[in-house]
């Protein structure tokens, strides 16, 4: 069997959450490869709503075995939130959620670091989630990071250490952080003792053999392409790698054992944070977009950047990961619009082109646009492809064409249920 890869296309908040849950009963495992409590997933279902940050999507259908892979970086604190959250709702993961010995601890410091850097940059910030994905990131790249698996040797002593270290990097900046070090301190202690808890696995052996088994995997992305270290709009990025490959360097799994990459859009953009957006709208458009979008942050609920879906954008990501399916969401915030734009170009500096510039000056920069007729009709009791007016149809089509990959499924509300798949399996 083959590990099949769902990831976001965009700036994030595509909606993988709810899309892992709903495609979960097709798989034995599901498993996160990158990222940590930076991701805030949201999934509906029987009129109840959780948001899930370090635990992946796949814990809510039919009891399976969920694994949190070695690319991902995990807050013990965060992570102790979360889980005692999922108790309380009934849910009790210890026996099946399993954790890589790989993935790497945020310490409290890490926090610490993010805020310092944020507040050093100034305007120029990277509006991060606050988490310390940064920090945790670059003490894993620079060799300095530690492990889950470090909880089981020796771990005070290299605990110690690494504060040090990072109380040093600290008292060069202007950020008293030493009461608020010990609050969080405090609170990351107990996430340690909750996170003993978990089991500790070998997590490379336990997906390979997995597959060897001929059980079925699927790896949950967390944020999206264009966030992504390498290809996303850097500096204004996370600190992983958000794409396919991420897939392979955050699990142990060898390229040749990906099959479908599931790739998810919104059928508009949106952003969160700094950084290029080309299609941003700052206009009325913009704003009922967010409204009725609800276009909040699930983690730090800040505002969500709003604007029309960028056809340039999406078709580069389609590429970098190698996308087989497409899965178009929250179409339904744009059933009441007359008109519906698509940018299938830029033009700078007066010339078109539709790659995605290594750098886009805000100036001499303009989107170029296809319009749509909009569907108006209300599309979030919609059970069958059968229902969809033509315009819908329309805008499928035209996507599909540009984007030269099928939209398997579309997404016209939160619920489970409002998920309508377009082909069959054998498509
Ligand atoms: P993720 O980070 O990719 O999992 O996405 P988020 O959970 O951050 O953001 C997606 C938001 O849109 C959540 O509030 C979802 O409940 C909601 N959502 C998902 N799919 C749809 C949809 O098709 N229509 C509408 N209206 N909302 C959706
Ligand atoms: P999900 O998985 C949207 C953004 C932050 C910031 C940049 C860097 O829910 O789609 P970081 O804290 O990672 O160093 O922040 O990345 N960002 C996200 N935006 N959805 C996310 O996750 C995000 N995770 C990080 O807003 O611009
Ligand atoms: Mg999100």
């Amino acid at each position: 069997m083959k590990v099949d890869v769902l990831l976001g296309l965009q700036w994030g908040d595509e909606g993988k959450g709810k899309v892992v849950d709903v495609l979960t009963p097709n798989y034995d495992v599901v498993t996160r490869f990158q990222g940590g409590p930076n991701a805030g997933h949201t999934l509906e279902f029987e009129g109840q709503k959780y948001v899930l940050r370090s635990v992946p999507s796949g814990i809510f259908q039919g009891g399976k075995v969920n694994v949190i892979g070695n690319g991902v970086v995990l807050d013990p604190a965060l992570f102790k939130q979360e889980i005692e959250q999922l108790e309380a709702s009934g849910h009790n993961l210890t026996e099946r959620l399993y954790i890589s010995k790989k993935a790497h601890l945020i310490l409290p410091t890490h926090r610490l670091l993010d805020k310092a850097y944020e507040m050093a940059k100034g305007a120029g910030k990277i509006g991060t989630t606050g988490k310390g994905i940064g920090p945790t990131y670059t003490d894993k790249i620079s060799r300095n990071g530690l492990r889950v698996g470090d909880l089981l040797n020796n771990f005070d002593e290299k605990y110690a250490k690494a504060i040090a270290r990072h109380k040093e990097i600290l008292s060069h900046y202007d950020f008293d952080y030493k009461q608020e070090l010990e609050t969080i301190e405090k609170d990351w202690k107990e996430g340690v003792k909750k996170l003993r808890e978990f089991i500790f696995i070998d997590s490379e052996y336990f997906l390979n053999d997995t597959l060897e088994e001929g059980k079925s995997i699927l790896a949950e992305g967390a944020q999206g392409t264009m966030l992504d270290v390498d290809f996303g709009s850097y500096p204004f990025v996370t600190s992983s790698n958000t794409i396919c490959a991420g897939a392979c360097t955050g699990l142990g799994i060898a390229p040749r054992k990906i099959g479908d990459v599931y790739g998810i859009f919104k059928a508009y953009c949106t952003r969160v944070g700094s950084g290029p957006f080309p299609t941003e709208l700052f206009d009325e458009t913009g704003k009922k977009i967010r409204d009725l979008g609800h276009e909040y942050g699930a983690v730090t609920g800040r505002e969500r950047r709003c604007g029309w879906i960028d056809l340039v954008a999406l078709k580069y990501a389609v590429m970098i990961n190698g996308v087989t399916k497409l899965i178009m969401m929250k179409s339904d915030v744009l059933d009441d619009f007359d008109t519906i734009k698509a940018c299938v170009a830029y033009n700078i500096n007066g010339e078109e082109t539709d790659e995605f510039p290594f750098d886009i000056k805000e100036t001499n920069f303009t989107p170029v646009y296809k319009e749509f007729k909009g569907w108006k009709k209300d599309m979030t009791k919609t059970k069958k492809t059968s229902e969809f007016p033509e315009e819908y149809n329309d805008y499928l089509d035209f996507l599909e064409d540009y984007l030269e990959v099928p939209i398997k499924i579309v997404s016209v509300g939160p619920d489970r249920e409002q998920t309508i798949v377009r082909y069959t399996a054998e498509d």
